[in-house]
């Protein structure tokens, strides 16, 4: 029996040809509801949303959700494991880039690189001065992860190591392992708000971690702080944090995923405080790479024995 893979979106060749060489018959983007129709495997992005209607529509010999993503918060995980389906994503391969984003965007945020390259744009850079658009060194400064998984780490090392940061950490399993490895110390998390000068999401989106942070967490945080989110939008309540940069009750945010993405709540683009970008975090060549051949390698691995 020929197998079917459908892919919600094209990509990298060789990869493409990696799943081609498995004899597979392959259907590459439109409606996955008129498309998608008997396929064995569906190679999927963070933007599908897959549900049990999309699984249904398949139908029932669907063996393998492959996305493309670390998160799998936008398949219905539930209504897979009922369906006995199998869901695979790509850690790992992405912690380098994303972990390199992050550091971007504190060192963006930090020293306001968005602000002051808007302000060149607009003609309006007259001369050296000695108050010109100061900002926050990072040397000493204490780096608050929110999630400890590989990313974190990552971010963590390079901060610590490159910038003498020194590096707090919550999650809701403490690892002392991890700590002792990575050299992070635990808080919880009102006292990591309460201490940290950086705030970097690492966390999955789950229920428990959706607003996260909220009005209540961002009022623990020091007015000189900043919030970096390279997770998921949701698990930030963008209207609060719209308040809070406002009101200066934290001194800036470096967002690359937003709530309701990819629209941005209202009010937050105007505000100077912040450095947005639009879901870029795993963006690089050598990344996306890695990411497209685990997720074809996913699926065939789980349609060998089929
Ligand atoms: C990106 O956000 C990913 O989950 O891979």
């Amino acid at each position: 029996m020929q197998k079917f893979v459908f892919l919600t979106k094209n990509i990298p060749m060789q990869e493409m040809q990696l799943l081609k060489r498995q004899g597979y018959k392959i259907f590459v983007g439109g409606n996955v509801f008129k498309k998608g129709k008997g396929a064995h495997g569906l190679l999927c992005l963070l933007t599908d949303v897959i549900d049990e209607k999309v699984m249904d529509v398949i139908g029932p010999q669907l063996k393998v959700i492959s996305n493309m993503a670390a998160g799998l918060d936008n398949i219905d995980l539930v209504a897979a494991k009922k369906r006995r389906i199998i869901v695979t994503n790509t850690p790992g391969v992405l912690t380098q880039a994303v972990a390199e984003h992050t550091v971007a965007l504190i060192l963006g945020i930090a020293r306001r690189l968005a602000e002051a390259d808007r302000f060149v744009r607009a003609g309006k850079f007259k001369g050296w001065d000695p108050e010109l658009f100061l900002g926050t060194e990072l040397r000493g400064k204490v780096l608050g992860l929110v999630g400890h998984g590989r990313i974190g780490c990552r971010v963590a090392a390079i901060l610590q190591q490159g910038f003498q940061m020194k590096a707090l950490y919550y999650d809701v399993i403490r690892d002392l392992q991890k700590e002792e490895q990575c050299g992070l110390s635990y808080r919880n998390l009102e006292d990591l708000l309460k201490e940290a000068d950086f705030v970097s999401l690492h966390v999955p989106l789950v229920n428990s971690t959706r607003h996260l942070i909220g009005q209540k967490e961002l009022r623990m945080m020091k007015p000189c702080s900043f919030l970096i989110n390279t997770s998921r939008g949701q698990v930030v309540d963008e209207q609060s944090l719209v308040h809070a940069l406002k009101e200066k009750r934290v001194q800036g945010a470096a967002l690359d995923v937003f709530e309701q993405e990819p629209r941005l709540t209202p009010g937050l683009a105007k505000l100077e405080n912040v450095l947005l970008t639009p879901h870029i975090g795993s963006a690089t060549y050598e990344t996306r790479e890695k990411m497209a051949e685990l997720a074809a390698k996913n699926i065939i691995e789980a349609l060998q024995n089929l």
